[in-house]
Protein backbone atom coordinates (compact mmCIF):
# COMPACT_ATOMS: atom_id res chain seq x y z
CA UNK A 1 0.00 0.00 0.00
CA UNK A 2 2.50 2.36 0.93
CA UNK A 3 4.73 1.32 -2.43
CA UNK A 4 1.89 2.13 -3.95
CA UNK A 5 0.88 5.45 -2.54
CA UNK A 6 4.87 6.20 -2.79
CA UNK A 7 4.28 5.37 -6.83
CA UNK A 8 1.56 7.49 -7.62
CA UNK A 9 3.42 10.25 -6.20
CA UNK A 10 6.28 9.71 -7.95
CA UNK A 11 4.37 9.27 -11.13
CA UNK A 12 2.73 12.64 -10.47
CA UNK A 13 5.57 14.20 -10.06
CA UNK A 14 7.19 13.21 -13.58
CA UNK A 15 4.03 13.98 -15.15
CA UNK A 16 3.65 17.67 -13.59
CA UNK A 17 7.31 18.20 -14.51
CA UNK A 18 7.05 16.96 -18.13
CA UNK A 19 3.98 18.96 -18.98
CA UNK A 20 6.01 22.25 -17.16
CA UNK A 21 8.69 21.19 -19.67
CA UNK A 22 6.16 20.87 -22.65
CA UNK A 23 5.09 24.34 -22.07
CA UNK A 24 8.66 25.62 -21.72
CA UNK A 25 9.19 24.20 -25.21
CA UNK A 26 6.24 25.41 -27.13
CA UNK A 27 6.79 28.87 -25.58
CA UNK A 28 10.57 29.12 -26.97
CA UNK A 29 8.72 27.41 -30.20
CA UNK A 30 6.55 30.32 -30.32
CA UNK A 31 8.79 32.67 -29.50
CA UNK A 32 10.98 31.76 -32.37
CA UNK A 33 8.72 31.85 -34.75
CA UNK A 34 7.68 35.61 -34.18
CA UNK A 35 11.36 36.45 -34.32
CA UNK A 36 11.41 35.25 -37.43
CA UNK A 37 8.43 37.59 -38.08
CA UNK A 38 11.12 40.39 -36.82
CA UNK A 39 10.38 40.47 -33.21
CA UNK A 40 13.37 40.77 -30.66
CA UNK A 41 14.49 40.91 -27.17
CA UNK A 42 10.64 39.60 -25.43
CA UNK A 43 10.23 41.38 -21.89
CA UNK A 44 8.44 40.23 -19.12
CA UNK A 45 7.83 43.46 -17.64
CA UNK A 46 6.64 45.06 -21.20
CA UNK A 47 4.36 42.13 -21.25
CA UNK A 48 3.09 42.60 -17.55
CA UNK A 49 2.78 46.26 -18.78
CA UNK A 50 0.37 45.74 -21.67
CA UNK A 51 -1.60 43.02 -19.70
CA UNK A 52 -2.59 45.62 -17.18
CA UNK A 53 -3.55 48.34 -19.81
CA UNK A 54 -7.05 49.22 -20.11
CA UNK A 55 -8.56 49.37 -23.09
CA UNK A 56 -11.96 50.66 -24.07
CA UNK A 57 -13.82 47.33 -25.38
CA UNK A 58 -15.54 48.48 -28.57
CA UNK A 59 -18.65 46.54 -28.52
CA UNK A 60 -19.80 48.05 -24.37
CA UNK A 61 -17.37 50.89 -23.98
CA UNK A 62 -16.44 49.48 -21.04
CA UNK A 63 -12.45 49.68 -19.60
CA UNK A 64 -11.07 46.04 -19.75
CA UNK A 65 -7.64 44.29 -20.08
CA UNK A 66 -6.17 41.21 -19.78
CA UNK A 67 -7.00 41.17 -15.50
CA UNK A 68 -10.91 41.42 -16.31
CA UNK A 69 -10.93 37.63 -17.23
CA UNK A 70 -7.33 36.37 -15.90
CA UNK A 71 -7.03 38.91 -12.66
CA UNK A 72 -4.05 40.86 -12.06
CA UNK A 73 -1.78 37.90 -10.36
CA UNK A 74 -1.30 34.48 -13.14
CA UNK A 75 -1.13 32.55 -10.02
CA UNK A 76 -4.33 33.10 -9.36
CA UNK A 77 -8.28 31.87 -10.78
CA UNK A 78 -9.93 33.91 -12.72
CA UNK A 79 -13.56 34.46 -13.96
CA UNK A 80 -15.24 35.45 -17.25
CA UNK A 81 -16.14 39.28 -17.01
CA UNK A 82 -19.26 38.37 -19.03
CA UNK A 83 -20.40 34.43 -17.91
CA UNK A 84 -18.37 34.18 -14.70
CA UNK A 85 -17.20 31.03 -16.02
CA UNK A 86 -14.04 29.59 -14.13
CA UNK A 87 -10.07 30.45 -15.88
CA UNK A 88 -7.70 28.30 -14.59
CA UNK A 89 -4.51 29.87 -13.42
CA UNK A 90 -2.51 31.37 -15.83
CA UNK A 91 1.10 30.70 -14.42
CA UNK A 92 2.69 27.66 -15.71
CA UNK A 93 4.28 27.34 -11.81
CA UNK A 94 0.87 26.87 -10.56
CA UNK A 95 -0.91 24.98 -13.70
CA UNK A 96 1.18 22.54 -15.45
CA UNK A 97 -1.64 22.19 -17.93
CA UNK A 98 -0.78 25.59 -19.12
CA UNK A 99 0.77 26.56 -22.81
CA UNK A 100 1.47 23.19 -24.39
CA UNK A 101 -0.58 23.89 -27.52
CA UNK A 102 0.85 26.39 -29.88
CA UNK A 103 -2.39 26.28 -31.83
CA UNK A 104 -4.70 26.87 -28.70
CA UNK A 105 -2.34 29.78 -27.45
CA UNK A 106 -2.52 31.50 -31.10
CA UNK A 107 -6.21 31.04 -30.99
CA UNK A 108 -7.06 32.65 -27.85
CA UNK A 109 -4.00 35.44 -28.20
CA UNK A 110 -6.59 36.29 -31.65
CA UNK A 111 -9.22 36.11 -29.76
CA UNK A 112 -8.70 37.54 -26.80
CA UNK A 113 -6.34 40.52 -28.05
CA UNK A 114 -9.45 41.21 -30.22
CA UNK A 115 -11.78 41.68 -27.56
CA UNK A 116 -9.53 43.44 -25.10
CA UNK A 117 -7.20 45.86 -27.14
CA UNK A 118 -9.58 46.28 -30.17
CA UNK A 119 -6.91 44.83 -32.56
CA UNK A 120 -4.74 41.40 -32.73
CA UNK A 121 -1.25 41.62 -31.21
CA UNK A 122 1.94 42.04 -32.53
CA UNK A 123 4.42 39.22 -32.71
CA UNK A 124 6.29 41.40 -30.05
CA UNK A 125 3.52 41.89 -27.72
CA UNK A 126 2.41 38.30 -28.06
CA UNK A 127 6.30 37.28 -27.28
CA UNK A 128 6.73 39.42 -24.60
CA UNK A 129 3.12 38.29 -22.49
CA UNK A 130 4.75 34.82 -22.86
CA UNK A 131 7.86 35.88 -21.39
CA UNK A 132 5.84 37.41 -18.47
CA UNK A 133 3.44 33.99 -18.28
CA UNK A 134 6.48 32.19 -17.78
CA UNK A 135 8.54 34.37 -15.69
CA UNK A 136 5.25 34.56 -12.51
C1 LIG B 1 -13.31 38.21 -21.79
C2 LIG B 1 -12.44 37.34 -20.97
C3 LIG B 1 -10.97 37.28 -21.31
C4 LIG B 1 -10.10 38.34 -21.48
C5 LIG B 1 -10.36 39.82 -21.30
C6 LIG B 1 -8.82 37.77 -21.81
N1 LIG B 1 -8.90 36.40 -21.83
FE1 LIG B 1 -7.40 35.09 -22.22
N2 LIG B 1 -8.68 33.52 -22.05
C7 LIG B 1 -10.02 33.62 -21.75
C8 LIG B 1 -10.63 32.30 -21.82
C9 LIG B 1 -12.10 31.97 -21.55
C10 LIG B 1 -9.60 31.40 -22.18
C11 LIG B 1 -9.73 29.89 -22.47
C12 LIG B 1 -9.94 29.08 -21.26
C13 LIG B 1 -8.65 28.73 -20.60
O1 LIG B 1 -7.63 28.52 -21.29
O2 LIG B 1 -8.65 28.66 -19.35
C14 LIG B 1 -8.38 32.21 -22.31
C15 LIG B 1 -7.15 31.69 -22.65
C16 LIG B 1 -6.03 32.44 -22.91
C17 LIG B 1 -4.78 31.90 -23.41
C18 LIG B 1 -4.48 30.42 -23.69
C19 LIG B 1 -3.59 29.84 -22.62
C20 LIG B 1 -3.20 28.40 -22.84
O3 LIG B 1 -3.11 27.66 -21.86
O4 LIG B 1 -2.97 27.99 -23.99
C21 LIG B 1 -3.93 32.96 -23.59
C22 LIG B 1 -2.50 32.92 -24.11
C23 LIG B 1 -4.65 34.16 -23.18
N3 LIG B 1 -5.92 33.80 -22.78
C24 LIG B 1 -4.10 35.43 -23.21
C25 LIG B 1 -4.84 36.59 -22.96
C26 LIG B 1 -4.30 37.93 -23.14
C27 LIG B 1 -2.90 38.26 -23.58
C28 LIG B 1 -5.31 38.80 -22.82
C29 LIG B 1 -5.30 40.29 -22.93
C30 LIG B 1 -4.90 40.85 -24.22
C31 LIG B 1 -6.47 37.99 -22.44
N4 LIG B 1 -6.14 36.67 -22.55
C32 LIG B 1 -7.70 38.52 -22.09
C33 LIG B 1 -10.71 34.77 -21.45
C34 LIG B 1 -10.20 36.06 -21.53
Amino acid sequence: MKKTIIGLFAMALAVTGLSAQASEMVITQLQNSYQDEGAAGFDAARGESLWMQRFTQQKTGEQVNCASCHTANLKQIGSHVRTGKRIEAMAVSVNAERFNDAAKIEKWFLRNCKWTLGRECTAQEKGDFLSYFQSE
